[in-house]
């Protein structure tokens, strides 16, 4: 290996050499994570949160190979972008001589395009820390280490990282998500507040202005929660049940969940939603932004103020009235709570598809509280709900265990069991129980033989996507979304 020349020529290979020695730290390291397929790994020691990357190209390679990327950047696609690298690490690597031959030359050149990606593309630094799916808060102290830390999910307190920036490079860093976020930040308007385009939440002070200590970032990254094939999986729904519900919402079937805090209602109604095709229109109403429907372009996410917060903006209720003027196909309340249930019912009467969620522990609890004070529904009205599904959490597994359906009839509300949840499993017959697939049948003029179909098909379609989800795996579905 470069016996003779390397060193007379300056081997500018040689920092390449300690790729070997970079993987094997991780074999010191708990919970390592893969980040880049063969490149990039995070692992956990102590309090202290490691990034391993390949080795770091000299400072002069990499600068180099960048601008010739940057003269020649055609960003729509991507596959041009990474013959672009090939060619800028060849050639700056050639330039200095190096012996474009063997295997000290591929991992050079592998390295060098691994940084030209990151600092092109990517975050820089911190793109890392933004692929890792398990990182939930990131930290960029003013007056501390000037590295990042992290809050992992499930995990309590602050990990450091060892990733440490320059006040130049922080700044860089800035300036690339104020681009991200649509929005100018400089030492005159230092203040950064806005969202990324994957859900996060950023915010920076930008220089000197408000912190001696420099640009102060933090970022609240979107955490994925699971979705569909990730519920079924995991056992919180069978194939059967999901399939059922999809057909409801899809036929416009109005509904509910409900469930205690944290039995994962807004997960399960988010799961739902994005089963639903993604050219409906469907506007959601929050407190908090926590429904995500990446794939529904034609997706509204209004925010309101919670009762009693004495900012200007809007409440959830003033909210509701703008949503009427939007045409939806589908109003979604992220949780209803009070007179906005009135409302939603409105709306269902006025022909669009309600669904929302409730904390309580039963099903008769909801209906009990929706027809007395403050909400005072009358019966009929809540049956314009048609069904209704209860989740329960038992440890760290959430299970629904009950779906029923709302039926008004002589004068009370009755709620018919389709599925129910016995002996743990959740078993069901809806094509023997269901009367609102015969009513689908009814109205859309079809067979109830061929709403069966429709429902087998969507049970397929549902095991597909398990089957492709188990064998992607949470972090590269995390990714990919
Ligand atoms: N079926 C599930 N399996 C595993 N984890 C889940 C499941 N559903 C939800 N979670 C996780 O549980 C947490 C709480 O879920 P979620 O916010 O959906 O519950 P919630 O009932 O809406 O809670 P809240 O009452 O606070 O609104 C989240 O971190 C979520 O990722
Ligand atoms: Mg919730």
């Amino acid at each position: 290996m470069g016996l003779f020349g390397g060193k007379k020529r300056e081997d500018v290979l040689r920092f390449a050499d300690s790729w070997d020695e970079r993987r094997r730290s991780l074999s010191e390291m708990e919970e390592v994570v893969e980040l880049v397929p063969g490149l990039v790994w995070r692992g956990l020691v102590g309090k202290r949160y490691v990034v391993v990357e390949p080795p770091i190209p000299p400072e002069d390679v990499l600068s180099e190979a960048e601008e010739y990327v940057l003269a020649r950047v055609t960003p729509e696609d991507l596959e041009a972008m990474e013959r672009l690298y090939d060619e800028a690490a060849r050639r700056v690597l050639k330039k200095r001589k190096a012996k474009a031959k063997g295997e000290r030359f591929d991992r050079a050149v592998e390295a060098l395009k691994y940084y030209l990606r990151r600092n092109v593309e990517g975050l820089g630094p911190l793109e890392p820390i933004m692929m890792d799916p398990y990182v939930e808060d990131v930290t960029l102290p003013a007056r501390g280490s000037k590295r990042f830390f992290v809050v992992l999910s499930g995990k309590p307190g602050w990990y450091e990282t060892n990733i440490e920036v320059t006040e130049d490079e922080a700044r860089l860093l800035v300036l690339k998500l104020a681009e991200r976020v649509g929005r100018q930040v400089s030492l005159a308007k230092p203040r950064l507040e806005g969202k990324l385009p994957d859900g996060s939440r950023v915010h920076a002070l930008f220089g000197q202005v408000a912190s001696e200590g420099g640009t102060t970032l933090t970022i609240r990254k979107f955490v994925k929660r699971p979705g569909i094939a990730e519920l079924i999986s995991g056992g919180t729904i069978t194939v059967e049940a999901a399939a059922y519900l999809w057909l409801l919402a899809e036929h416009g079937m109005s509904g509910f969940i409900v469930g205690e805090t944290g039995s994962g209602k807004t997960t399960f109604l988010n799961a739902l939603l994005s089963l639903l095709p993604t050219d409906r229109h469907i506007v959601t109403v929050e407190d908090t932004p926590e429904i995500y429907l990446p794939r529904h372009k034609n997706w509204t996410s209004l925010i309101g103020q919670p009762p009693g917060t004495a900012a200007s903006g809007l409440s959830i209720a003033d909210l509701m009235r703008d949503v009427l003027r939007m045409r939806p196909d589908y109003v979604v309340v992220g949780e209803s709570r009070g007179v906005e249930t009135r409302l939603l019912v409105q709306f269902i009467n006025l022909g669009h598809t309600a669904l929302t969620t409730f904390h309580s522990d039963t099903l008769e609890g909801v209906i009990a509280r929706l027809t007395s004070d403050p909400i005072n529904l009358p019966l009929e009205r809540v049956a314009d709900f048609k069904v209704a599904a209860l989740l329960r959490r038992e440890g760290g597994n959430r299970y629904v265990v009950r779906i029923a359906e709302i039926e008004y009839v002589d004068g009370d509300v009755e709620l018919r069991d389709v599925f129910t949840r016995k002996m743990g499993e959740l078993i069901g017959n809806p094509l023997r129980d269901s009367y609102l697939l015969r009513e689908i049948a009814k109205k859309e003029d079809r067979h109830i033989q061929d709403i069966a179909e429709e429902l087998l098909e969507k049970a397929e379609r549902l095991e597909d996507m398990v089957a492709r989800g188990a064998k992607l795996g949470p972090e590269i579905e995390a990714r990919a979304g």
